[in-house]
């Protein structure tokens, strides 16, 4: 059994937090077996464009999930896989990008895109995942990837350069700074949001403290900053994907809530190839994927739209623009 950082964690806690999931006694048996034997990542591999054609990575793959899954990402059976696959030569010729299932089910909702963003901000991009998940399931024809922590914004570079993401621009800017300089400038914006991360414990990475309720209050807090700033950037017509990786309801459905009443311009967009996932904590279209469902350690993801006719965004500052990520630099 993995180390899963449960003792060190009030049970109580937990057991307060699967009352309000309102789950099932067998579903919150699991969740409890989840968050204490913390064996529940399942990985996933993005095949990138530095692939060759056709390209078979070299480890057991299984079936991807044939409804929110996507045809350049492999899903690797549950558990642990024998080979990690950052220990592989291919992942340094960037063939691959390794990540959680979870992460893919999270980006889903962009295939319900009516249109082909022009310009997308991933807020908060480091190490890379969602932006790389976005590129491959829809592409943007502008694609800025933001990270406000310097040494984590190297290692988005380093990612998206190693992949082969060249047609990239990278950022340093707290969302308030964006929603300042760049307001209603993006047709989509990815909010990723940094959580209390209460999912890691079943993938066996100890997170203690993670079901503090002033913990889980502060993140809400921070994430809700996040929330208006993205508005702010937000074109008339434009979609903002709002995702994060833990269970607690108050960085998850509560913050919709709260978005929708600050925003009214703002509605959920419901997501059919996620139905089976539906949240039964709010009647908006609020997904939530918890371990016992099998495709990795857990997360929630909310598609938004704002309304208003699709224009011509307006221009991006240049210094916006100014680290581009192309096969030549770091
Ligand atoms: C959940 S992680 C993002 C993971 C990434 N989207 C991916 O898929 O690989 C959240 C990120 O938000 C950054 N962050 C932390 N505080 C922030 C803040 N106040 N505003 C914006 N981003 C923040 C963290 O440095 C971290 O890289």
């Amino acid at each position: 059994m993995k180390h899963s950082g449960f003792d060190s964690v009030s049970s109580s806690q937990i057991l307060r937090l699967t009352r309000k999931l309102e789950l099932t006694p067998a579903q919150e048996q699991d969740f409890l077996d989840a968050t204490q034997a913390g064996d529940r990542s399942r990985s996933a591999l993005v095949i990138t464009p530095k692939a060759p054609e056709g390209y078979i990575p070299p480890l057991p793959a299984d079936e991807s999930p044939r409804d929110w899954g996507h045809p350049a990402v492999i899903a690797l059976p549950e558990g642990e896989p024998e080979t990690k696959p950052g220990a592989l030569p291919d992942y340094e010729r960037g063939y691959y990008y390794p990540l959680d299932l979870s992460s893919v089910w999270e980006t889903a909702p962009l295939e319900q895109l009516p249109f082909r963003p022009e310009r997308c901000l991933d807020m908060c991009a480091a190490p890379g995942g969602k932006s790389i998940l976005a590129q491959t399931r829809i592409a943007p024809r502008e694609h800025v990837s933001n990270e406000v922590h310097p040494k984590r914004l190297g290692i988005l570079r380093h990612n998206l350069l190693r992949c082969g993401f060249t047609g990239l621009y990278t950022q340093r800017l707290r969302p308030d700074q964006w929603a300042e300089l760049a307001p209603a400038c993006f047709d989509l914006i990815l909010a990723d949001a940094p959580c209390s991360g209460q999912s890691l414990l079943a993938k066996g990475i100890p997170n203690p403290g993670c079901f503090n309720p002033s913990v889980t209050g502060g993140n809400a807090k921070r994430q809700r900053g996040i929330l208006l700033a993205a508005v702010r950037c937000l074109a008339p017509g434009g979609c903002l994907l709002y995702t994060t990786c833990t269970y607690a309801p108050e960085e998850n459905e509560r913050n919709i809530l709260y978005l929708l009443k600050r925003c009214p311009e703002l509605h959920t967009v419901a997501v059919p190839e996620l139905e089976p996932f539906r949240s039964s904590l709010t009647q908006e279209a609020c997904y939530r994927l918890m371990p016992f469902h099998g495709a990795g350690a857990g997360g929630f993801t909310c598609l938004l739209r704002r309304e208003g006719e699709r224009a011509q965004l307006p221009p991006l500052p240049e210094e916006l623009l100014a680290w581009p990520i192309h096969a030549m630099t770091l």
